[in-house]
């Protein structure tokens, strides 16, 4: 193997694992790290080392979504998040409540929480999925490539984030490699976001994607069913459509995303949907 295929061979593999992102210019060697700060083992009698008893190392942050039931530490921060949530009584308190909120594990691994971007108090809000990598690096929600697609979406029934849509995301940490967020992150973070609408009490809210949609629904019925039907979240009526980020794959799509938003339109303006 030449030196150039060599070094394709291990991006594909850190790829694979979820690192797809390079956030400083020295590579930090965390095996190092953690053997200068672990507390040093009792001395054992020396003895050769079973090839059996060797165990890899836990990621940090999981790759691959826990299966079945929340454990009890999960169930836990789920009531915490219910808790703090409902004590905060306005947007400020909210934000500074979901920064200092640690029941996440997604956000270990996160360079930034991501909670809302636009004007709080329009009446017309956004949810999305979860922060990708260039939210996760700014800070806000969708200025990736969906994002703009996004904003052409609400340009075209005349609306503007910097001025009368405000945007969320079901979860406030992007998970790792873009992966689906999981049914545990998403319970952890939806009393949050349900505090949020209450809060923001828009006249209509557009839910992007499965995600967003299952969340606040509480449905499995998938995307494709749910679009295009109004339903009710928090009291305030809400259409599921499709993801931007799904439109970018399918184009061909956006015909009915385009049929969604021109009802959400005639909903602002007062008309029949
Ligand atoms: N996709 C989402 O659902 N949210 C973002 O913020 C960006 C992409």
């Amino acid at each position: 193997m030449d030196q150039i295929t060599e070094i394709g061979t291990i991006l594909e593999w850190y790829l694979s694992a979820g690192v797809d992102e390079v956030i400083g210019d020295v590579a930090i060697d965390r095996f190092e790290t953690s053997r200068r700060q672990a507390p040093r083992p009792p001395a054992a009698p020396e003895a050769p080392v079973a090839a059996a008893s060797f165990r890899p190392a836990a990621p940090a942050v999981p790759i691959l979504p826990p299966q079945g039931r929340e454990t009890g530490a999960e169930s836990a921060a789920i009531a915490s998040a219910r808790q703090i949530a409902a004590a905060c009584d306005d947007i400020a308190a909210l934000e500074a409540a979901i920064r200092a909120f640690d029941g996440c594990p997604l956000k270990a691994g996160a360079m930034n929480t991501v909670i809302a971007d636009g004007i709080f108090g329009a009446d017309l809000l956004l949810v999305g999925e979860a922060p990708g990598a260039d939210e996760d690096r700014l800070g806000r929600p969708f200025v990736g490539r969906a994002g703009q697609l996004l904003d052409r979406m609400l340009a075209a029934i005349g609306r503007d984030r910097g001025r009368d849509a405000y945007i969320a995301n079901i979860l406030f940490w992007r998970p790792p490699a873009n992966r689906k967020p999981d049914p545990v992150e998403t319970a952890t973070c939806k009393p949050f976001v349900e505090r949020l609408i209450q809060l923001a009490r828009p006249k209509v809210l557009i839910l992007l994607g499965g995600t967003p949609a299952a969340t606040l629904l509480g449905t499995s019925e998938g995307i494709t069913r749910l679009r295009g039907r109004w339903h009710e979240v928090e009291g305030i009526p809400a259409l599921p459509t499709l993801h931007p980020a799904y439109l970018l794959r399918q184009p061909q799509a956006k015909r009915e995303a385009w049929r969604d938003f021109l009802a959400v339109k005639r909903r602002l303006d007062g008309g029949n949907p």
